[in-house]
C-alpha cells in the first residue's frame, strides 16, 4: 500500500489498484475504526495519470499563456458553434483536470477555485478516496433501474442517520431540480390543499415546477405560463428588501412573518398546503435570513398544519460549516432536498422526510431511471465517508470565519464592497456603486471576476437579482495557505478592476 499522501500534493502519482472495502456505515458504534478508514483516504494515490502538461502540482496558481491560453481559445469557439448562446456565461477557461481547491486548464495554467463546480465538489475534486470507491462501483454495476442494490440501499439508510433524528426515509433522485418536483409532488399528494408558498428571490431548479415554486424571475419570463398553485412572499434581505428597509433584523423578520397571513387572506383559495424555502437563497445573492425569520416560518408551517419543504441542495454537506445548513437553527422541515455536495461531483439528490408524508405515495408512484443508480450511490457513500474522516465542516467554519474577516478588513479600503455574507464556506460579496446609495454596480462586479482569472483565481459568474454578488465557495479542503492566497488575489483583483472601469 503506498504510504504517499495526497494531501501532500505532488508526490502522490503512482495508481494502487488494490480494492477497497464498499459501503461502510458510520453511525457511531457501527463504523469501522477511525483508523482503518482514516487510512482508505489518506494512504491512497493520484486519482489519474498526470497529465503531460500539468507539470509538478505547487497548490498555488500559476499561469503559464496569455488568459484565455491558446487551447482554451479553440475548444471555446467550439463549444461556442454547437452549444446554444445560454451556454456562454463563464470566464473563458477550459477545465482539464483538478484535484482538491486547485484547477488545471487545457493550456497547463493552475487556478485556485472559488466555484466547487457550482457548490457541487464539497469534498474537493478528484479526491482519491472518492475516485476509488467510483472506479470500484463502476466494474461491477451501473444501472438496474428501480430493483435494489446495495449502495442505493446503504445510502438511504446513511442519510437517515445523518439527519436529525425525526427523519426516516430518503427518496434518491438525480437533480436538485428533481429532488424539488419530488417533494412538491410528495406534499401534494399527502395533503388536501395543492397552494405553496414560495419566496421572492428563491432558487429551486428550472424545471417548471422547481421554477414555478421560485421567485427569480430569469427563470420565468418569457417562458409562458409558469404551473398554478404557488404564492409568493417576501424573503427578508435585509440590504434591499423594500419590507426590511430601516428595521432591525428582529422588526423585519416579523414584518415578513406578518405578511404570510395577509397573503394567505388575499390570495389563498383555502387550498394551503405547504411552504419552500431555501435556508438561505443562494442564487439570489448567498442571501442568509434572520434566525428569529426561519425559527417564526418553522412554527408558523406548524400551527397551520403545513409542509414545511426545506431546499438544502446547495447548503448542505458541510458547506455552512455545519452538515445541514438547518443545524444553525431550532427547526423541524418536513421534507429536506438534498443534492450538489452530496454526490459530490457525480449526479446524484434525495429528499429525506418523515416516513408520514413519504410512505403516503404508493408502491410504485415515484420511481426515477438514474435515481439512486449503484454508481451516483456509491460517490455520495464516499463523499459523506471524506466529509466525517477528514472533518470538512469543521474546516468550512473555520475557514469561513478567515474569509469573513479578511473581507470586512478589505471592506474598509473598498467601499464599492457594499454587503459581506458569509456562512461558512458560502459567500456573497454585494458590489455597489456607493455604499449610500447601494446601486447596484454589475459592471465593476464582472470585472473583478475576470481580474481574478487572470491572476489564477476561478469564481462563477456573478449571480443576484443584479448581477453584482460574488460567490466565494471553494471545496471544503481548502488549506488555510490557500485560503489566504486566493484571497490575496481576490483583493488585488478588485482594486485592479475599479481602477479598470470604475465603480
Ligand atoms: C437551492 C437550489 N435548489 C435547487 C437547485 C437545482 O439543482 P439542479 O441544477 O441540480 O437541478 C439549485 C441549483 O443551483 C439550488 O441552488
Amino acid at each position: 500500500m503506498p504510504s504517499l499522501c495526497w494531501a501532500a500534493g505532488s508526490e502522490c502519482r503512482r495508481f494502487d489498484t488494490t480494492p477497497t472495502p464498499r459501503y461502510t456505515s458510520t453511525r457511531v458504534g457501527k463504523r469501522p475504526e477511525k483508523g482503518f478508514l482514516a487510512a482508505l483516504i489518506f494512504a491512497c494515490t493520484a486519482p489519474h495519470e498526470p497529465s503531460q502538461i500539468t507539470g509538478e502540482a505547487t497548490e498555488m496558481p500559476k499561469i503559464i499563456t496569455e488568459l484565455p491560453g491558446p487551447r482554451s481559445q479553440e475548444i471555446i469557439e467550439t463549444a461556442r458553434t454547437y452549444e446554444p448562446r445560454s451556454m456562454g456565461d463563464q470566464m473563458p477557461v477550459v477545465w482539464d483536470h483538478a484535484e482538491g481547491c486547485v484547477v488545471w486548464d487545457v493550456d497547463g495554467n493552475e487556478f485556485l477555485d472559488w466555484s466547487s463546480g457550482v457548490l457541487v465538489t464539497n469534498v474537493g475534486h478528484c479526491h482519491p478516496y472518492y475516485v476509488r470507491q467510483v472506479k470500484d462501483q463502476c466494474e461491477k454495476l451501473f444501472n438496474c433501474y428501480d430493483f435494489v442494490t446495495e449502495p442505493r440501499a446503504e445510502l438511504a439508510k446513511r442519510l437517515v442517520e445523518i439527519t436529525p433524528e425525526y427523519i426516516d426515509k430518503a427518496f434518491l433522485v438525480t437533480t436538485g431540480s428533481d429532488a424539488t418536483e419530488a417533494a412538491i409532488r410528495m406534499a401534494r399528494r399527502v395533503s388536501d390543499g395543492y397552494e405553496i408558498i414560495g419566496f421572492d428571490g428563491a432558487f429551486h431548479g428550472r424545471t417548471y415546477g422547481a421554477a414555478s415554486a421560485g421567485g427569480m424571475m430569469g427563470t420565468k419570463n418569457n417562458y409562458g405560463p409558469m404551473t398554478p398553485g404557488f404564492l409568493h412572499a417576501p424573503f427578508p434581505y435585509m440590504y434591499r428588501a423594500p419590507i426590511c428597509q430601516g428595521k432591525s433584523e428582529e422588526e423585519a423578520a416579523q414584518a415578513c412573518l406578518e405578511y404570510l397571513d395577509w397573503l394567505v387572506d388575499r390570495q389563498s383559495s383555502n387550498a394551503l398546503c405547504g411552504v419552500i424555502t431555501e435556508p438561505y437563497q443562494g442564487g439570489a445573492g448567498g442571501i442568509i435570513p434572520p434566525k428569529s425569520w426561519i425559527e417564526g416560518l418553522d412554527r408558523w408551517c406548524k400551527d397551520r398544519g403545513l409542509i414545511f419543504i426545506l431546499d438544502e441542495v446547495q447548503s448542505s454537506f458541510g458547506r455552512t460549516g455545519k452538515m445541514f445548513c438547518m443545524e444553525h437553527w431550532d427547526i423541524k422541515p418536513d421534507l429536506i432536498t438534498l443534492g450538489k455536495g452530496l454526490g459530490s461531483g457525480i449526479p446524484c439528490s434525495a429528499v429525506v422526510g418523515t416516513s408520514e408524508i413519504m410512505d403516503a405515495l404508493p408502491e410504485g408512484s415515484m420511481g426515477s431511471t438514474n435515481g439512486g443508480n449503484p454508481i451516483s450511490s456509491a460517490a455520495a457513500l464516499a463523499a459523506i465517508d471524506i466529509i466525517e474522516e477528514e472533518h470538512l465542516v469543521e474546516n468550512a467554519a473555520k475557514m469561513g470565519k478567515l474569509f469573513e474577516k479578511r473581507f470586512v478588513k478589505m471592506q474598509e479600503s473598498f467601499p464599492q464592497l457594499g454587503d459581506i455574507r458569509v456562512l461558512g464556506l458560502m459567500g456573497g460579496l454585494e458590489f455597489v456603486k456607493d455604499p449610500e446609495s447601494r446601486e447596484p454596480a454589475p459592471e465593476l462586479t464582472r470585472q473583478i471576476v475576470w481580474e481574478c482569472f487572470q491572476r489564477g483565481l476561478i469564481c462563477i459568474a456573478p449571480i443576484g437579482l443584479y448581477s453584482n454578488v460574488i460567490r466565494v465557495a471553494p471545496p471544503l479542503v481548502i488549506t488555510e495557505e490557500q485560503a489566504n492566497e486566493s484571497l490575496d488575489i481576490f483583493e488585488e483583483a478588485m482594486h485592479a478592476a475599479l481602477n479598470e472601469v470604475g465603480a
